[in-house]
């Protein structure tokens, strides 16, 4: 989306024929198209929640702005400034938007730079027990204190202002300002780890791959650094690396071991892998796992193969493919969890067990796959559902027209905000009309089709 920061022509998502997202409407400027975000975060008491964050995001309008809205939610801003001169803003509490005052012309671009210090409140999520944004895991007696992010679908503007929509996804920079001893980490590569006349240091992670904005990872605390050897996946060369809290036993820790395995099995099915690092960093909180890029966040309950299969998966189908429309989760839920019974099969494993299995999980109920709530957004039918439609499509053309088919999509979605559409687009042009019809009926039934 970004020639300025990839280096790379990638395509550039339009967004002036994009509607409001059907289930976060509030969500997002349409036509403010944000190419990078640089963000700075001070964090002077890992475990705390008090941060400082100066954000600075490089945005490019897309139709004539009269001002630029950003989604926020986040502690108070200190100052606002636009191309380097102080700018006019406020808030609106009951959109959670910063208006910054000033107006952006078609095709012109603007550097906006806000910043803030407090402590974040997050949001809660519509369906599970937690709130999404800024987390602190407190100190223990047996553990120091740790911070990272959680933001998927809506938290990341809880503690930045951002576009915060997959239909815009960005590069990052992110520097993390931190005290002596602790570990900092971030979505990208790491570019320097500078140590500061205070006693702090600064790390600074790059990352150079447009993402969506809930998928950027932030890891502080008192970590081990896992560096395994690089990885060469075809004619790339990928960074490994794994962060787990001291505290962590070695039984937790053991199924990492496996991802550069992963990485080889799932290159094979989805195409290469479309960043230059990938690793876990482990939390103790009790959380579902999620996908951030480069470095997804697993919590130690999820420290299992299947799980860590399904958010590197999440790599290709989320991150590098952004979703246009949150209706649509089951795009990315649905070929992670199809990921787990890829990778059961090349360990020999009998895949039907997992077919069986997602079936079962449908029982008490399924939907079409376009969610219509915020509730259904991570459902049963999502995740079981939409992996049955994918085995359905796979079983239907065959592995060789099915492996062909999956690189083709993400090569060419990636960057590029993806509707169900697309993939009907797809199916229909590298699987023919049956195949297509086969895989509307799994997105549209009312009831679950038969598996083959
Ligand atoms: N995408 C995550 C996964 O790997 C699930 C996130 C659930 N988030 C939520 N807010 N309910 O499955
Ligand atoms: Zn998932």
């Amino acid at each position: 989306m970004c020639l300025l920061t990839t280096g790379q022509a990638v395509p550039t998502p339009s967004h002036t024929d994009t509607l409001l997202d059907s289930l976060y409407p509030q969500l997002g400027q349409p036509g403010l198209n944000v190419l990078h975000y640089d963000v700075r975060l001070d964090i002077p008491q890992p475990g705390t929640p008090g941060l400082r964050s100066a954000v600075t995001v490089l945005a490019r309008a897309d139709t004539d702005l009269t001002s630029v809205q950003l989604d926020y939610a986040g502690p108070q801003i200190r100052s606002a400034s636009w191309n380097g001169a102080p700018v006019p803003f406020h808030r609106d509490d009951s959109t959670d938007k910063l208006i910054i005052e000033w107006p952006l012309k078609r095709g012109e671009r603007a550097t906006i730079t806000v910043t803030s210090e407090g402590e974040p409140a997050g949001k809660p999520d519509p369906t599970l027990p937690m709130s999404l944004g800024w987390h602190s895991v407190p100190a223990t007696s047996t553990q120091p204190g740790a911070n990272f992010a959680f933001s998927e679908p809506d938290g990341t503007h809880t503690f930045l202002p951002c576009n915060d929509h997959p239909s815009d996804p960005a590069t990052f920079t992110t520097h993390l300002t931190v005290p002596q001893g602790v570990t900092a980490a971030a979505s990208g590569q790491l570019q320097r780890d500078q140590l500061n006349p205070d006693g702090t240091h600064t790390v600074t992670y790059a990352l150079t791959t447009p993402v969506p904005t809930y998928a950027l990872s932030v890891h502080v605390g008192q970590l081990d650094h896992v560096r395994r050897p690089d990885l060469t996946s075809g004619s790339r060369v990928i960074e490994r690396h794994d962060y787990f809290p001291s505290s962590v036993p070695a039984d937790i820790r053991a199924p990492y071991d496996r991802t550069d395995q992963m990485l080889r099995v799932l290159t094979d099915w989805f195409g290469p892998y479309p960043f230059q690092t990938y690793g876990s960093a482990v939390v103790t909180s009790d959380l579902p796992a999620l996908e951030t890029a480069t470095l997804s966040t697993m919590p130690v309950r999820s420290s299992q193969v299947r799980v860590i299969v399904h958010e590197l998966a999440h790599q290709w189908f989320g991150n590098a493919v952004p979703l246009a429309d949150w209706s649509d989760t089951w795009l990315n839920e649905g070929f992670a969890t199809y990921a787990e019974l890829l990778w059961a099969e090349a360990e020999g494993e009998d895949p039907t067990a997992l077919v069986s299995r997602w079936r079962s999980q449908l029982q008490r109920g399924t939907r079409p796959l376009i969610a219509t709530t915020q509730a259904q957004m991570f459902d049963a039918s999502a995740y079981a559902r939409g992996a049955l439609a994918l085995h359905a499509l796979r079983t239907h053309s065959g592995d060789q027209a099915f492996r062909a088919f999956l690189h083709e999509y993400t090569r060419t979605r990636a960057a590029r905000p993806t509707r169900t559409a697309d993939l009907f687009a797809l199916t229909r042009q590298r699987l023919g009309p049956d195949a297509s019809a086969l895989l509307h009926r799994w997105v549209q039934d009312p009831n679950l089709p038969a598996s083959p």
